[in-house]
């Protein structure tokens, strides 16, 4: 459904949106923690937490672990909260704070490991951000990072049309000041903030007829996170609604094609301070 929405991050805040991110995150965890290895860690910062998606993922995956996230906007803490406090999982686990990383805070903690998801692809420096977490970070801890990288885009049947809006999305992105390729440079900005043992990881979504309830599931799904992006361009006029429309109904013949293929590739990167 569309709605109108403005503002200066890319997916907005609404209550849909929140929600997404959940959703979101029941499609993308297997391949998530497919390679992320939290399992000797005992407290771990997430920053830019969002509404908690990964901090309940984790909780649950991972008992003994406990967790503090940090987020930029009040409105996901709010958010947070609730979902984290309807979890079930045991409140003396978990910390929310409202917060920029950026900024001098009052987090006492020494963490054995940081966790960032879908947060620097948002943020103009992620240098700087990154070494602000690092702080944070005991001797011998490790950062996990979880990105995109948005040209390994492919979909089959080649649709023009749509390759050409993900184009767009890209471009609008970088306008807001973020980056959907940063994912390739995440090597590169851990040994730029000083971090070492740094490794990389690129993660293949890959799916055919030989996939077909992985494929209809992801192709779902890409389809939502096109239209919470469709929704801010339309707000900030950098697509008509009426093209967006035509994407989506693309989208929708693909998700009936019998042979039809998606393909992307995120990236994962880690090191130790
Ligand atoms: C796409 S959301 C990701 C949420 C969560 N990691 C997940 O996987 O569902 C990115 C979040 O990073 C937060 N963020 C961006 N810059 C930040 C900063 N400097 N300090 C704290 N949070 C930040 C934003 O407010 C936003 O909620």
């Amino acid at each position: 459904m569309l709605q109108n929405q403005t503002n200066e991050y890319l997916h907005g805040f609404s209550e849909e949106e929140q929600m997404r991110l959940i959703a979101q995150n029941k499609v993308l965890s297997p391949d998530i923690y497919a390679w992320l290895d939290l399992s000797k860690s005992k407290h771990l910062l997430e920053i830019g937490c969002g509404v908690g998606a990964q901090m309940i993922e984790i909780l649950k995956r991972f008992p003994e672990i406990k967790m503090t996230g940090i987020d930029l906007h009040e409105a996901q803490i709010i958010k947070a909260k609730e979902l984290l406090g309807n979890s079930g999982i045991n409140p003396t686990r978990y910390e929310l704070i409202t917060g920029n990383i950026l900024d001098s805070l009052d987090i006492k903690n020494e963490f054995d490991d940081i966790l960032l998801v879908w947060v620097l692809e948002h943020v103009k420096n992620p240098s700087e951000l990154l070494r602000s977490g690092q702080q944070y970070l005991r001797k011998g801890g490790k950062i996990h990072i979880t990105e995109v990288y948005n040209r390994s885009f492919d979909l089959y049947p080649a649709s023009p049309k749509i390759l050409s809006f993900w184009k767009r999305m890209d471009e609008f992105q970088n306008s807001l000041g973020g980056n959907g390729q940063i994912g390739i440079e995440l090597g590169n900005l851990l040994c730029e903030s000083g971090f070492t043992k740094i490794q990389t990881h690129s993660h293949p979504l890959f799916f055919d007829k030989t996939k077909p309830e992985r494929r209809a599931t992801f192709l779902s799904y890409w389809t939502e996170l096109m239209e919470s992006s469709a929704l801010t361009m339309i707000a900030n006029n950098a697509i008509s609604k009426e093209e967006w429309i035509e994407v989506e109904n693309l989208m929708h013949l693909i998700q009936s094609d019998e042979n039809a293929i998606f393909y992307y590739s995120w990236i994962q990167a880690c090191g130790e301070k």
